[in-house]
């Protein structure tokens, strides 16, 4: 299902991903040849980043999110940046067979429940021998913020928006991810969970990530709702963790699965 992205804003809102991106983009371990597909990436500034290490090679970004495949096309068109493709699509239906050298997400997997079905696409796409490396949100994932939110909609005033059911992001750990990961036809390298904190100022930049990319409790409330819901949550979490110096931590869990293709 395609969320109301906003290009812009996560744009503005989205260092600390472009962080961790840059981290893993150093483990890439690149030649500077390689076919690389980018799984869910957003308004681009990652893709481009992969896109400067590569200058005898490719990179496609792909996502769901037509807004943001728009501004990153806009941003970065392809006649000033010709090793550089974007294209709209979901990472459940890959249409590639044998294109590409390397498989790389950022901050996208934990958006799609079915990872097998995704691992079985990326079999398709990859060239024999081929490579994958992603990061996602994993078990445990901003969990204390997460637990703020599940229980203001055990009250009524933001309950009748869920039905009695929280919102549930694919956050896996590693057991589950290898089982998937080996039934897809690719053999895990490294699959862990790391922890990493995000800090925040406050109060924008908390409100900031939770305007930008909670999207599964956003969507379900009417939009003239959805400040003071950002509000309450951020709110409820500060008193909570008093900040001693206007910036505030929230511990966050990634899963990071590095994998080569079996076939060849
Ligand atoms: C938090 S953003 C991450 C963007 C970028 N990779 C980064 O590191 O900044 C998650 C992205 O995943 C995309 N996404 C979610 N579900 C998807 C799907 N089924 N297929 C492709 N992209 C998807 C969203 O549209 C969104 O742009």
């Amino acid at each position: 299902m395609a969320h109301a992205w906003n290009p812009e804003d996560y744009h503005k809102h989205s260092s600390t991903q472009q962080a961790w991106a840059h981290e893993l983009i150093g483990k890439l371990d690149l030649s500077g040849d390689e076919r690389v597909l980018d799984l869910g990436c957003g308004e681009g500034k990652v893709t481009a980043e992969i896109a400067a290490c590569l200058p005898s090679g490719s990179v496609l970004g792909l996502d769901l999110s037509a807004g943001m495949i728009a501004f990153a096309r806009e941003r970065l068109p392809s006649e000033r940046y010709p090793n550089l493709r974007f294209a709209e699509g979901d990472m459940l239906d890959l249409p590639f067979d044998r294109e590409f050298d390397l498989v790389f997400s950022n901050a996208a997997l934990h958006w799609v429940s079915d990872h097998r079905r995704v691992f079985a696409g990326i079999v398709r796409a990859l060239r024999p021998g081929g490579r994958v490396l992603l990061q996602m949100g994993g078990r445990g994932n901003a969990a204390p913020v997460f637990a703020v939110a599940d229980e203001m909609l055990a009250e009524e005033q933001w309950g009748r928006y869920f039905s009695g059911s929280a919102p549930q992001y694919a956050f896996y750990g590693p057991e589950e991810e290898r089982k998937r990961l080996e039934e897809a036809g690719l053999t895990p390298v490294r699959v862990e969970l790391i922890g990493k904190d995000m800090t925040f100022d406050l109060p924008d930049g908390l409100m900031g990530w939770i305007r930008t990319t909670w999207h599964l409790y956003l969507d379900r409330l009417p939009e003239e709702a959805r400040p003071a819901f950002i509000a309450e949550v951020a709110s409820r979490y500060v008193a909570r963790h008093p900040s001693p110096d206007g910036r505030i931590r929230v511990p966050m869990v990634r899963l990071e699965v590095e994998a080569v293709s079996d076939t060849g």
